[in-house]
C-alpha cells in the first residue's frame, strides 16, 4: 500500500483548527497544532480540549499520547516541515459588523516566514470573498513560492466531528489544480476511513452516502461559505417574522414550517422559530457579509432585515413575558440554557445570555444555568444574574421558567415535578420545543414564539 501520509501544520486550535488536526492525526497524518493562547494551548498538551464536544477528548487523548499531534506555539518548530498548511484562526467581528482579519493575516505573514517553496496554503478560516487574493499578496512579500487555497468549514458546533466526517461537501477554490486535488486526496481519505475514526470517538455512523467534492475559483469559494451561512440565518429569520404573525393570527408556526418545510424546494431545516440564531458565527458572518458587500457596491438589505430581526427576538420574548406576568420586575426567572445551541459550551452571543440579561435590567431575580456552558457566559452575562450550578436549585421557588436552549435535559423534563417545585407557573419554551398541551396539563402557563394559536396533532 502506499505511503500517503504527510505533515501537515493547522493554525488555531479553535472549534475548527482542533477538529480538523485531531481528525487528520487521526487519518494517519503528522499534525502540529500552532495555537498562540497559552491556556488553551497547555490544555490541549495535556490531551484534553478546552471546549465541550462530543466524540473530542476520545479521538485527541491517543494522538497526543502517540505524538501524531503535537501541539505547539512554535511557527518555525511546525510549517519547514509542513507540505499544507491550514489556516483556522477566528475572524470576529469589528464593532462596526466588518470582519476583523487581524488574525488571517498575521498567521499567514509569519507562516511565510518559514515555508518551504511548494508548500500549500490552505484557509479554512471565513473570510470575505476577496480576501484570499490580498493574504497571497501579503504573503508573497516574502519572496517564497507557495500555492494559496481556499477550503471553507462547514461543521457546526456540538455535531464537528460527525459533520466532519460525513459532510455534505468539500470546496476547496484555487487556480492550482494539482494542489486543489492534494486537499481533496486529504478529504478522500478521512471520508475513506471515516466508521473507524468514529469508532474510537464513540461517535454514532450517519449515513452511507459520500459527500460532493467541488473545485472553484478562490473569490467564489469564499463566497460559497459566507452565502450558506447567510441562507441559514435568513431560514431562521424568515420563520421569526412569520412567527411573529402567527402570535397575532392565532396559528401555530411549529405546524406552519411543518407543513411549509414539507415542500421538498422548501425542506424543513432551519426553520425553527424561537430566540433566534447566536453562536460564534452566524452574527458574524451575516454583519461581515454585509460590510463586504457594501464595499462592492452592493446593498444586501434582506441581510440586514434578517438580522435585526434576529436581534429582536430576545426582546420579543422578555416581552411577552412582561405583558403576561405582573411585577415582573420583582419576580424570580430561572433562565436554562447559557450555550447558544445544545450541545457545546460555547456561549458567544448566545440568546440565552441576552434574555437573562434583559430580565435583570427590568428588575427581576434571574438565577441561570447550563450544564456546560456556565465558564464561558460569564463573559456576556450580566454580574447581578445568578450563575447556578445545579438545575434543581435553578428552578425552584421561580416564577417564571424559561428553556432557552434545548438540552436533552430541559427537552426532557418531568414536567409534573417541575410544576411542584415552582412558584408562579409560568414556563417560556423560547426554543418551542415543547408539546403546549403536556405543559398546559401539568398546570403551567405556556409562552412559545408563534404558537398563540393551539397546535391540532396533525398526524394521521
Ligand atoms: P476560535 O476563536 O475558537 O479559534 C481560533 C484560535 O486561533 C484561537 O484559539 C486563537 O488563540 C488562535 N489564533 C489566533 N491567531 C493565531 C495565530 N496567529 N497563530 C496561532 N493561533 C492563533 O475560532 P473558531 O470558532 O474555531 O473559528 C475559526 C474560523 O472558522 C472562523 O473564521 C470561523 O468563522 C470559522 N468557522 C467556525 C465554525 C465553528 O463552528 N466554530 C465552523 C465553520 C467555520
Ligand atoms: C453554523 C452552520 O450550521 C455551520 O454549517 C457552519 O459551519 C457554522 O455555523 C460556522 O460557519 O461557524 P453553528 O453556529 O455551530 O453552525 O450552529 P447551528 O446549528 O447552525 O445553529 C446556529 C444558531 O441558530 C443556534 O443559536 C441555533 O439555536 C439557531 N437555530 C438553528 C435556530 O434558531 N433555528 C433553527 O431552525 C436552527
Amino acid at each position: 500500500m502506499v505511503d500517503s501520509s504527510k505533515t501537515v501544520s493547522v493554525i488555531g486550535a479553535g472549534y475548527v483548527g482542533l477538529t480538523t488536526a485531531v481528525l487528520l492525526a487521526q487519518a494517519g497524518h503528522t499534525v502540529y497544532l500552532i495555537e498562540k493562547n497559552p491556556e488553551r494551548l497547555k490544555t490541549i498538551q495535556s490531551g484534553k480540549s478546552f471546549f465541550y464536544e462530543l466524540g473530542i477528548d476520545a479521538l485527541l487523548e491517543p494522538v497526543i499520547s502517540s505524538q501524531k499531534l503535537i501541539a505547539t506555539d512554535s511557527y518555525k518548530e511546525s510549517i519547514p516541515n509542513s507540505s499544507v498548511v491550514f489556516s483556522c484562526v477566528g475572524t470576529p467581528d469589528n464593532p462596526d459588523g466588518s470582519s476583523n482579519l487581524d488574525y488571517v493575516f498575521a498567521a499567514a505573514e509569519e507562516t511565510a516566514k518559514f515555508l518551504n517553496n511548494g508548500c500549500i496554503y490552505v484557509q479554512k478560516s471565513t473570510v470575505p470573498v476577496g480576501t484570499g487574493e490580498h493574504v497571497k499578496t501579503a504573503m508573497q512579500k516574502n519572496g517564497k513560492q507557495f500555492i494559496y487555497l481556499s477550503n471553507p468549514e462547514f461543521l457546526r458546533e456540538g455535531t464537528a466531528i460527525a459533520d466532519s466526517l460525513w459532510f455534505d461537501r468539500i470546496v476547496v477554490g484555487g487556480d492550482d489544480p494539482t494542489a486543489v486535488d492534494v486537499v481533496i486526496n486529504l478529504y478522500k481519505e478521512l471520508e475513506s476511513r471515516r466508521d473507524e475514526i468514529a469508532k474510537v470517538g464513540y461517535i454514532e455512523p450517519v449515513n452511507n452516502s459520500t459527500g460532493k467534492y467541488i473545485a472553484t475559483n478562490l473569490n467564489s469559494a469564499e463566497l460559497i461559505k459566507v452565502t450558506a451561512n447567510a441562507f441559514l440565518a435568513l431560514k431562521i429569520s424568515f420563520a421569526n417574522s412569520i412567527a411573529k404573525l402567527a402570535d397575532r393570527a392565532e396559528a401555530d408556526i411549529n405546524d406552519v414550517m411543518d407543513a411549509v418545510g414539507a415542500d421538498q424546494r422548501i425542506g424543513r431545516a432551519f426553520l425553527n422559530a424561537g430566540r433566534g440564531y447566536g453562536g460564534g458565527c452566524f452574527p458574524k458572518d451575516v454583519s461581515g457579509l454585509i460590510s463586504s458587500a457594501n464595499q462592492f457596491g452592493v446593498e444586501l438589505q434582506i441581510m440586514t432585515a434578517a438580522s435585526d430581526l434576529n436581534e429582536s427576538m430576545p426582546g420579543y420574548i422578555v416581552n411577552k413575558v412582561k405583558n403576561l406576568v405582573p411585577e415582573l420586575h420583582t419576580k424570580k426567572c430561572a433562565v436554562l440554557g447559557l450555550a447558544f445551541k445544545a450541545g457545546t459550551s460555547d456561549a458567544r452571543k448566545s440568546p440565552g445570555v441576552k434574555i437573562a440579561n434583559l430580565l435583570q435590567e427590568i428588575g427581576a431575580r434571574v438565577s441561570a444555568y447550563d450544564p456546560k456552558a456556565n465558564r464561558e457566559a460569564t463573559e456576556d452575562l450580566h454580574s447581578q444574574v445568578n450563575i447556578m450550578t445545579s438545575l434543581d436549585d435553578t428552578v425552584t421557588g421561580a416564577d417564571v421558567v424559561l428553556v432557552a436552549t434545548n438540552w436533552p435535559e430541559f427537552v426532557n423534563f418531568n414536567l409534573r415535578e417541575l410544576t411542584a417545585k415552582i412558584n408562579g407557573k409560568v414556563f417560556v419554551d423560547c426554543m418551542n420545543a415543547f408539546d403546549i398541551d403536556e405543559v398546559e396539563f401539568v398546570g403551567l402557563k405556556y409562552i412559545g414564539v408563534g404558537r398563540n394559536g393551539k397546535s391540532i396533532d396533525g398526524k394521521h
